[in-house]
């Protein structure tokens, strides 16, 4: 095996290094491309082809549906680990001791307030507003309130600006849930484990004291852990661009919060149970809805379908499919949206479009299910993929820092007009 690719352009040959990961995944370094050869770029819309940056947080193997992070298998980590424990490992590269990790969450215990001011900025938000723009407007609206920079160069200052968002991060989309189903606010209790902490801020009954939920607080952190990262997708390529200009962390996060908001991102989540409704409404066929995700001339996709790079199957829809049925059962729940999702999952694995086409249900189309049956209303679910995106986002906006990577900056083939004179306003 060689170690350089050559390309040849009018008679000239030019060769680039071959850099492997630690997983034996190749990729031509073409960071000379333009100096070598005179202007020439490449061009790779949507950046299917392209790497961004190195990266030791995030392996996964669409082929082979493999995920893991720093090393360690989503399956392992969704069966015996906890939310806070991945969110240590995905940040800071090893899984914490038992020292460590009561100390991380301590630190972020001691800074879970939310100064005041910022309930005024909710409430000036109507009930109708998507809590996605909500929490990215919060998110935002955080940095007025808390250093806008980070001092990158000290721990101290990065472990604590990490703690401090660990900490606002829960509140505020507990704040918004709560904003939209007209609850009061509330704060948490120190008392209580992380995700624990996260439930009693979401479902606390002003009239009623917590009641705990070992069912619906498993699943939860068993959501949050498999959302926790997914390497370079829409939203973490954001955080890592808009980090890379220097901005601080909050600020990219909050422009994290509006990347990932897109269906055919993590909005998939409510725009699959909104399919699963609307299917239902219109007499539960899914045979038609089948047969217009396959019309080229209809805009229809099967959402929950398809993965840019899983194409053999979603590692975490395995395990999210296994603990829907579970919570389902766990809390008796029927719903008859349930069975047409297996309905169409069941038509889709066997229909030759989907399968010629590698297209299988993904962590979306059982993730909304399971909010479903949690009481969580369908605008919220992907407030709930970003809240268990956090440590991802964190950890990626780090590594790009500490990496001291240059400011992101693409280029483009410009196929405009070419030069022509400018025409006063009464000539044209
Ligand atoms: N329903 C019907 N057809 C589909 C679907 C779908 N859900 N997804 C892909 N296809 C078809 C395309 O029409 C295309 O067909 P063609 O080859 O005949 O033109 C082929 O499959 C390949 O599709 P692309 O759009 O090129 O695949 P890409 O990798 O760019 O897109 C994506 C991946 C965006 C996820 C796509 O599958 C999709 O839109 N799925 C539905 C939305 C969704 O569930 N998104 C969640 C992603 S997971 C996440 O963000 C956590």
């Amino acid at each position: 095996m060689t170690d350089k690719a050559t390309l040849e352009y009018n008679g000239k040959k030019y060769d680039f290094p071959i850099v492997k990961g630690t997983e034996d995944e190749l990729a031509i370094d073409i960071k000379t491309l333009r100096s070598a050869t005179g202007g020439i770029t490449t061009i790779d819309p949507g950046y299917k082809n392209t790497g961004s940056c190195s990266s030791a947080i995030t392996f996964l193997d669409g082929e082979k549906g493999i995920l893991r992070y720093r090393g360690y298998s989503i399956e392992e980590l969704a069966e015996k680990a906890d939310f806070l424990e991945v969110a240590y490992l995905l940040i800071f590269g090893e899984l914490p001791n038992k020292q460590e990790l009561d100390k991380f969450h301590a630190d972020i215990k001691e800074e879970s307030n939310v100064d005041e001011e910022m309930k005024k900025i909710l409430d000036s938000f109507p009930k109708t507003a998507h809590p996605m723009g909500v929490l990215s407007s919060l998110t935002s609206a955080l940095i007025a309130f808390n250093p806008s920079t980070v001092d990158v160069s000290s721990d101290e200052a990065m472990y604590h600006a990490i703690v401090r968002i660990m900490a606002k991060f829960p509140v505020l989309v507990a704040w918004t849930m709560r904003k939209k189903k007209g609850l009061p606010l509330d704060y948490g209790d120190d008392t209580l484990g992380y995700v624990e902490n996260i439930h009693k801020m979401m479902f606390k009954k002003p009239t009623q004291t917590y009641q705990k939920n070992q069912i619906v607080i498993e699943a939860l952190d068993q959501l949050l852990i498999l959302h926790a990262d997914h390497e370079q997708n829409c939203s973490t390529s954001t955080v890592r661009i808009v980090g890379s200009s220097h901005a601080g962390l909050f600020a990219s996060l909050s422009a994290g919060i509006s990347a990932l908001w897109g269906p055919l991102h993590g909005g998939a989540n409510q725009a699959v149970l909104e399919m699963l409704e609307a299917i239902e409404n219109d007499g539960g066929d899914t045979k038609k809805y089948m047969a217009k995700a396959k019309d080229k001339s209809d805009p229809f996709r099967l959402m929950g379908f398809g993965h840019r790079v899983y194409k053999n199957f979603d590692p975490r829809a395995k395990i999210i499919k296994k603990a829907a049925d579970r919570v389902l059962g766990d809390l008796g729940i029927k719903d008859p949206i349930l069975d047409i999702a297996k309905g169409l999952e069941k038509e889709a694995l066997e229909d030759p479009y989907f399968v010629d086409r590698k297209l299988y249900p993904n962590v979306d189309f059982y993730s909304g299910i399971i909010y479903r049956a949690l009481g969580i209303p369908t605008e919220m679910f992907t407030v709930m993929f970003a809240l268990g995106r956090l440590p991802g986002w964190i950890a990626q906006w780090r590594e790009m820092r500490l990496n001291n990577e240059p400011i992101g900056r693409p280029r483009q083939v410009y196929t405009g007009e070419n030069y022509r004179p400018f025409v006063g306003v009464n000539e044209r």
